[in-house]
């Protein structure tokens, strides 16, 4: 499968996920078989304007063979000075936020709030691609906003028109935020809609929900999120191989990855959630937790992380 000029290695992908996809989950999710993994959401004009957090969002290793970034934003012209920003060049892949419900980023007019305005949309997008060009860019995006709305086949192919080369749509609107069931009628009414590549998103956690995904979208490829917390193993188990993952040496090895880009008191806050995500249904798993939380330095990381040793994580 390819997105533009990007010959993939697969077809299943894991997308943007704020507070996650970091640089260890990145690599390890390319290790286990995803085709694409994406930086967390990085705010354009935070970029534009200098801000260090943004910056340390956009550390990169050779175990991402294709990198990707994704950014939001509503303002074609910060959306284009951020794509041609220094700091983007190392990426091979521009993707853009139509998707995310939260108030703060919804009230400037950015993720999901772009579903309402679909000739703005648009305009971002095209910023992008002339930008990043010839890099390829995607477009990232739910249903509609209002419960019920499908507005996705419009804005999929207003991206498609504006030059966008992919687009991943979550079968949700942003009033669902992530409750009930995922839309997969709307998700395949959108793929029905453009000819360019559709990544189905929403609630793929094993082979059933693949495939179910698949059948009912008729999708090119799929995105897991939320599955691939604490699991990055689960692209290859999508694959249909039985995984015995060694999870005490994950921790560490994405410990190690965090700690090589950042301090080590950062990289010790940042490894708390993922620990908890990885000790997700183990046996004493919430000593696991309590342990992490505490945690102040790599060797209690360490010491956390040996507590799921022998664990047969389901
Ligand atoms: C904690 C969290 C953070 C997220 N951050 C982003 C983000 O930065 N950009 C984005 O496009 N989607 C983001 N998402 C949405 C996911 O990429 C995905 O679309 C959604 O979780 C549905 O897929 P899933 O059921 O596989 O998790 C986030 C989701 C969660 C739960």
């Amino acid at each position: 499968m390819k997105i533009g000029p990007l010959e993939l290695s697969g077809n299943i992908i894991m997308p943007a996920i704020a507070g996650y996809t970091d640089i260890g989950m990145r690599a390890l999710a390319y290790r286990f078989g995803a085709a694409l993994a994406f930086t967390e959401m990085i705010s354009a004009k935070g970029l534009v304007y200098g801000s260090a957090h943004t910056e340390a969002l956009l550390a990169t290793s050779d175990f991402e063979p294709i990198k990707c970034v994704q950014l939001f934003g509503s303002e074609p012209e910060f959306i284009y000075r951020a794509v041609k920003h220094e700091q983007l060049q190392k990426f091979d892949l521009i993707d853009l936020n139509f998707g995310c419900p939260v108030p703060k980023i919804v009230s400037n007019g950015d993720g999901s709030a772009l579903l309402k305005d679909i000739p703005r949309l648009k305009e971002v997008v095209a910023a992008a691609v002339e930008a990043a060009a010839p890099r390829p860019v995607t477009a990232k995006m739910r249903l509609g906003f209002r419960l019920g709305e499908l507005v996705s086949p419009l804005a999929a192919r207003a991206a498609e028109e504006a030059g966008a080369k992919a687009v991943t749509v979550h079968g949700r609107t942003r009033e669902e935020y992530y409750s009930g069931k995922v839309d997969l009628i709307g998700i395949r009414e959108t793929k029905n809609a453009v000819s360019i590549p559709v990544f189905a998103n929403g609630d793929i956690v094993d082979r059933a929900s693949l495939f179910e995904t698949a059948y009912v979208t008729g999708a090119d490829g799929f995105a897991v999120a939320r599955g691939a917390i604490g699991r990055p193993y689960i692209f290859r188990e999508l694959s249909g191989e039985r995984v015995s993952p060694d999870i005490p040496a994950l921790i560490k090895e994405h410990f190690d990855m965090l700690s090589n880009v950042y301090p080590d008191g950062v990289a010790v806050d940042m490894m708390k959630k993922h620990i908890a995500a990885y000790a997700k249904g183990a046996r004493g798993g919430k000593a696991v937790k309590l342990k992490a939380f505490a945690a102040k330095s790599k060797e209690d990381i360490f010491a956390a992380a040996d507590m799921l040793r022998g664990d047969t994580v389901a």
